[in-house]
């Protein structure tokens, strides 16, 4: 079964308590916690304080995906926060190794993440170093945007490039995933699914996430 990580992106900002609550009453397994900067991404959402408030209503995984430059600045800061799995955009990083070492010297588990034009054999030497790839299939800063189909061609490599060197990372698949591209997402080779809208637009987000669940 996939893992379920509803991304709070799209959850009511105004009813963050009773979204939490939902999520917790929900088979999903984690929080997908969406930080962007307004300069890697044409977007900002939230940061920190709301991490660590989200923290304190959750036993749930909170993975937290920062659409930021200089993560390194700020991963002692967002390991405080409460955050489980840390995950970087290969973009922003000049010194992936030494940011994977940095959150991982912290206890966190350590993402990589790749935008739509990144080439998952970029990954390759980083690859057993990580617990998680965090491929986007739409670009990073918004949510409910379309799914790119290209990308399920990117999660049949980067499956063979995991097996291929030895990694145990996992797979995540982040952006415009649906009810219906959901099974072909899993058939490529992903085992955790992002889903902002989906959940939070559907008329039952626990149903929804049930669904997802047995994809
Ligand atoms: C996009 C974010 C996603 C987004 C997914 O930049 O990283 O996590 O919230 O939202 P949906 O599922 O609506 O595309
Ligand atoms: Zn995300």
């Amino acid at each position: 079964m996939p893992i379920i990580a509803p991304s709070l992106l799209s959850a009511n900002f105004l009813q963050l308590q009773d979204d939490c609550d939902l999520l917790n009453q929900s088979e999903a397994d984690w929080f997908h916690l969406d930080v962007m900067d307004g300069s890697f991404v044409p977007n900002i959402s939230f940061g920190i304080p709301v991490i660590a408030q989200i923290r304190k209503a959750t036993q749930k995984v909170c993975d937290v995906h920062l659409m930021i430059q200089h993560p390194e600045l700020l991963t002692e800061a967002f390991h405080k926060a409460g955050a489980d799995i840390l995950t970087v955009h290969y973009e922003a990083c000049v010194h992936l190794h030494r940011n994977i070492q940095q959150i991982k010297g912290l206890g966190m588990k350590a993402g990589v993440a790749i935008n739509p034009h990144t080439p998952v054999q970029l990954l390759k030497p980083i690859l057993p170093d990580i617990d998680l790839v965090c491929v986007m299939s739409v670009n990073p800063g918004f949510g409910g945007q379309q799914f790119i189909p290209g990308t399920l061609a990117k999660i049949r490599e980067l499956h063979q490039l995991i097996q291929e060197t030895g990694s145990s990372a996992l797979i995540e698949i982040d952006g415009g995933v649906t009810l219906e591209n959901a099974a072909a997402i899993i058939a490529a080779g992903a085992h955790v699914l992002v889903a902002g809208n989906t959940v939070f637009k559907s008329a039952d987000p626990v149903a929804t996430i049930a669904l997802l669940k047995r994809i």
